[in-house]
């Protein structure tokens, strides 16, 4: 495992026993969300049919981990798992009950509870080599600007892309012109296309 990866989970270590929690398989990757990301994966990242060998993801937003695991599935070593794990579709165990989720995957998975764009900086400080950025956390124009703004500025090696277009087109548009870049549209979903970074196998 990358050595800044290691410090980075020092500091955010899972809990030593599973938290008592609800098991949940419930997200929102629909299978417009799968066939968008892999094209995404297919175009930007040169892998076939999404599938990449190795790689760090950093999920903003990452609810019950059901994307995530999503990312492991394609090839994907390690998925750094941010959220608030205060969504309003959860209750007030949010967070106990992803740990509880995803104890299976502890060692795949880095659990971030923090508002997204201070996970941004936080992972940035340490310098984890990110490969993509999976924007899905808040959805509301501000927020989601800073995040793609903050993303495209901290991790500029990094393949960036987002979910769920209906709601975050105008912060892509807006940021898209603000910070110079081109982006593609499959929806639900969109990607970041200047950066064509490749994974080493
Ligand atoms: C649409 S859900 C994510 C779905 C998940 N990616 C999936 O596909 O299964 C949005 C998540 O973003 C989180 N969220 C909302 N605002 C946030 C913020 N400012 N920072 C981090 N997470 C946030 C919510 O708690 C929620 O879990």
């Amino acid at each position: 495992m990358d050595s800044n990866l290691q410090e980075l989970r020092k500091k955010y270590p899972w809990p030593d026993e599973r938290p008592d929690g609800k098991n949940h398989h419930r997200g929102w990757m629909s299978k417009n969300t799968k066939i968008a990301l892999q094209l995404a994966l297919d175009r930007n990242m040169n892998t076939t049919k999404g599938f990449v060998k190795g790689g760090i993801v950093l999920e903003l937003g990452v609810f019950y981990g059901k994307s995530a695991r999503w990312w492991l599935r394609r090839g994907f070593d390690h998925v750094i798992c941010n959220d608030i794990f205060k969504a309003k579709w959860a209750g007030p165990t949010h967070y106990e009950d992803f740990l509880h989720s995803c104890w299976d995957v502890r060692d795949k998975f880095t659990p971030l509870k923090m508002p997204s764009q201070e996970a941004l900086v936080e992972v940035a400080r340490h310098e984890v080599p990110v490969d993509l950025v999976y924007i899905d956390a808040c959805h509301d124009f501000n927020c989601a600007s800073a995040d793609i703004i903050l993303a495209h500025r901290l991790f500029p090696n990094s393949f960036i892309v987002g979910d769920d277009w209906n709601f975050m087109g105008d912060a892509v548009e807006w940021t898209s012109w603000h910070c110079k870049f081109l982006y593609e549209v499959m929806i639900p979903c969109w990607w970041i296309t200047n950066d064509r970074p490749q994974i080493a196998s």
